[in-house]
């Protein structure tokens, strides 16, 4: 049950445990300060002194929980979760934008836009589609229960197989994160200005064909380049191409490696690539 918690919430053990402490203490302050207002009202234990107390913990519930939300540092949290809770009783609860990601490798970035959206109500993670039955995003998909598809070459570049499919999750957004095959133009026409990449290098310089991973950080220490960074862009039929909707940079150390460059390249995608796509969904609504 416990783990169950971790990965719905997407939190660690030790949240998990601040989150459950904050709603005993919360709860059961509460029902007290419940309790105490009725003392006030002289009002007899019957019936309407069980529905007063009732309405009273209702309101004061939400109350309780964030205040003590605070100390325990699971201000965000409850504030996520009761915003969630308020949008499903009041009926105000937005459609649902079902997201897609496609990865081949390891999926440290699926990982993170997963986890970003987890307790947003608005968007879910509804499929992972990877071209690598060995790629750790499966693993990651498994995990998180997410639904996933391996695509296989020739369904993937003729006819329209997958994107029947990807209408049957009812995906509106498509986000590569790693993903080393090019888009069909049939799916980038369904979805136009709705599907992003994220590079890992400042483009229009050092992409294209094969420029993916260390053979990036590489060819820039190669080339002496005193800055790298990000480039989140819209995908279009050429590889690394489209339109740019953000850049960020880092410096390249006069001792720098592909891997110490890796490195720093991944923090900066882990740090902006979901709150990006996040921006982007945002406008869509
Ligand atoms: C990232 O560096 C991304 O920029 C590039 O592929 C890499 C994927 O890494 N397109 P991961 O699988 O998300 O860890």
């Amino acid at each position: 049950m416990f783990q169950k918690l971790k990965k719905r919430w997407g939190v660690n053990n030790l949240n998990l445990v601040l989150i459950i402490c904050t709603f005993a203490i919360g709860g059961s302050l509460c029902g007290k300060a419940g309790a105490k207002f009725l003392e006030l009202t002289n009002l007899d234990k019957g019936i309407l002194w069980w529905l007063a107390y009732i309405l009273s913990v209702t309101i004061l519930w939400p109350l309780f929980v964030l205040a003590i939300s605070i100390p325990l540092g699971q201000f965000v949290f409850f504030k996520n979760y009761l915003k969630k809770v308020w949008e499903r009783i009041s009926g105000r609860h937005k459609a649902t934008i079902q997201v897609a990601i496609f990865a081949s490798g390891a999926g440290s970035n699926a990982q993170k836009i997963i986890d970003y959206f987890k307790m947003k109500t608005s968007v879910k993670i509804a499929l992972i589609v990877c071209n690598n039955p060995a790629a750790g995003v499966i693993e990651i998909a498994k995990c998180e229960g997410i639904p996933y598809i391996i695509i296989n070459n020739q369904q993937f570049f003729n006819g329209d197989h997958y994107l029947q499919l990807l209408k049957e999750h009812k995906i509106s957004f498509i986000v590569l994160a790693g993903f080393l095959w090019k888009i069909p133009v049939s799916i980038i026409n369904s979805f136009p200005n709705k599907i992003v990449n994220i590079h890992p290098a400042l483009l229009p310089k050092f992409g294209g064909k094969g420029m993916y991973g260390n053979h990036v950080h590489q060819a820039i220490i190669d080339k002496k380049e005193t800055e790298s960074g990000i480039t989140i862009h819209y995908v279009d039929e050429w590889y690394d191409h489209g339109k740019s909707i953000c850049q960020i940079t880092c410096p390249v150390e006069i001792d720098e490696t592909a891997e110490s460059l890796a490195k720093k390249i991944h923090l900066l995608e882990h740090q902006y690539y979901p709150k990006t796509i996040a921006a982007l969904l945002k406008k869509l609504k």
